[in-house]
């Protein structure tokens, strides 16, 4: 991914029952927080942490499970993962925050923002939607979860990269693909299943997004099939005053895919909403 991993220097912070592992760098007033999609971690957003942390405060963390977070014994969800999200940053006595969320990372942050309205300065949506699974995506991902049970673990990982990525990265850029692919066999089996359970489970969130009233930008790749531009469309239609983005050359994964693109969206986006914060002194 082009970041010097040397120069990331991990935290560890208890809540509760488990711990989370991130990163935080830079300084300022308006801290920018990254959640990662499934099943992926952190270092999913480190192009964006090394390309904003001269000029911001920066945060991106492992969610519970993944990456060296540790999971806890609750029951996963997306209302718990977001309830994390809110934990993590009283924990951090980070009040207010914009904060951004990739894929599962948007579900989590869509369901914080209906329920916390008043923690958030801003929000980035990527590569996200506001619907839960019909029946048969729930289908789907049950049939996932015994294939992953069965050992086919690996088989899940190879055909899940395909995906992810448009057939121009999965073409030229093999590092990225090699990259993400170790990064998600080396996520356990038991949070894979788990959390493959939360996503069938969770709730839609479209009926909240007429609620949200703080500055939205929506990004996404042109060639996502996964949460295809379809969606995007949706919440860009859906969230008052939001801007929308569609990145080409990009699937899924568009901050990794095309990250020089995606961080010019998001550093004028982030830096407009500093400098409103700034005039109005917070
Ligand atoms: C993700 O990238 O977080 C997942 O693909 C989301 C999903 O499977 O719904």
């Amino acid at each position: 991914m082009n970041v010097n991993q040397e120069t990331i220097v991990e935290k560890v912070i208890p809540l509760n029952d488990f711990s989370i592992c991130y990163n935080d760098r830079g300084t300022g007033s308006v801290p920018v927080i990254f959640i990662h999609g499934f099943p992926f971690d952190k270092s999913s957003w480190y192009p964006q942490m090394e390309y904003l942390s001269d000029e911001f405060r920066v945060i991106s963390y492992d969610i519970r499970g993944f990456g060296k977070s540790t999971a806890g014994k609750e029951n996963e969800s997306i209302d718990l993962f977001a309830d994390d999200l809110i934990n993590f940053m009283d924990a951090l006595s980070i009040r207010k925050a914009i904060v951004c969320g990739l894929s599962m990372g948007g579900y989590i942050l869509l369901n914080a923002i209906s329920r916390h309205p008043e923690r958030f300065y801003a929000i980035v949506l990527s590569d996200t939607q506001c619907n839960a699974d019909d029946e048969a995506g729930k289908q789907k991902r049950i049939e996932t979860i015994s294939h992953v049970l069965a050992g086919g673990f690996q088989s899940f990982a190879d055909e899940f990269v395909k995906k992810i990525f448009c057939s121009d990265t999965l073409k030229t850029k093999p590092e990225l693909v090699k990259g993400i692919l170790k990064t998600i066999l080396s996520t356990s089996t038991i949070t894979v299943t788990k959390t493959l359970n939360a996503l069938a489970n969770r709730s839609d969130t479209c009926n909240s997004l007429q609620q949200i009233s703080v500055p939205a930008l929506i990004i996404c790749g042109s060639e996502d099939i996964i949460t295809p531009p379809i969606k995007s469309e949706f919440l860009n239609n859906s969230i008052r005053g939001s801007r929308i983005h569609f990145i080409d050359k990009a699937g899924h994964l568009s901050n990794l895919e095309q990250p020089e693109e995606f961080n010019n969206h998001l550093i004028n986006f982030i830096s407009a909403v500093r400098n409103q914060m700034d005039n109005s002194s917070i």
